[in-house]
């Protein structure tokens, strides 16, 4: 099967299982505070792999519930069962299901779908990013002092982006910070958010989101304005005219 198809399929089910099952809730706390995790997360992570490995039995498999489940080295599904537990947790909107798909060490597919709001975010290689079939591109935004920003923080980790928020509220026309960096990511695509950083970031957050933003004409980099990759911990995503700008406000 197709990985693009597999990984739209798959995202749509497990999204209509998380918002179906959002109701009847036991939340957990993780390592840190602040690090929700609720039943749901597991079941849909449960839901996610048994239908991966029934398609691709050999390929690797990286979730955040249940690590790493070893397979071929050329093939690697990376994947968050519900991004944005918080926000599910209080029955705020915005959350998701991720799903990336990398060949080689190349994130070469990945769906991204908001329940919620019904809306399905898909990327491959080369052949563009789609909201429900629509096509997307970022925003053409030119100044920082124009631009809606996002970025995102766990409690345990806010002093390490707290002063850039700070400044860049300061800067920007609006910071907002909505709780799921994988949609963060898919309204930079559609140009809705300019830019999008995070500092303390992990693979399933940001493998099929950072695809959709470079799919939808933006560009993606670690914060140091650095090459990017999904197993690298910060990211700066944008629109690519307010790249460097942003990325100089980040390590000023
Ligand atoms: C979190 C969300 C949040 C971001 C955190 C992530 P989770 O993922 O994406 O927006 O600020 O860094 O851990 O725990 O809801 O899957
Ligand atoms: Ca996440
Ligand atoms: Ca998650």
């Amino acid at each position: 099967m197709d990985p693009l198809e597999c990984a739209v399929e798959i995202a749509k089910e497990a999204g209509i299982l998380l918002r179906d099952r959002s109701g009847a809730l036991e939340i957990g706390e993780k390592s840190a505070r602040g690090d929700l995790v609720t039943a749901a997360d597991r079941e849909s992570e449960r839901f996610i792999v048994e239908r991966l490995r029934a398609r691709f039995p050999t390929a690797t498999i990286l979730g955040e519930e249940g690590g790493i489940r070893a397979g071929s080295a050329d093939e690697r599904w990376i994947i968050d069962p519900l991004d944005g537990t918080t926000n599910y947790a209080h029955g705020y909107p915005l959350y998701c299901v991720s799903i990336g798909y990398e060949r080689r060490g190349h994130m070469v597919a990945g769906a991204v779908y908001a329940p919620v709001l019904d809306e399905l975010y898909a990327a491959e290689r080369g052949s563009g990013a789609r909201c429900n079939g629509h096509p997307l591109k970022v925003s053409a935004i030119g100044l920082v002092r124009e631009a809606l920003l996002c970025t995102g923080f766990v409690p345990a980790r806010y002093e390490r982006n707290g002063a850039n928020f700070a400044r860049l509220s300061q800067l920007a026309q609006a910071v907002r910070r909505d709780g799921s960096a994988a949609l963060d990511l898919c309204f930079v695509a559609r140009g809705v958010f300019d830019a999008f950083w995070e500092l303390d970031l992990s693979p399933w957050d940001v493998a099929a989101g950072s695809l959709i933003v470079g799919e939808a004409g933006g560009r993606v980099s670690a914060c140091d304005g650095g090459t990017f990759s999904v197993d690298d911990a910060s990211i700066v995503a944008s629109n690519g005219r307010i790249h460097a700008q942003m990325v100089q406000a980040l390590n000023a």
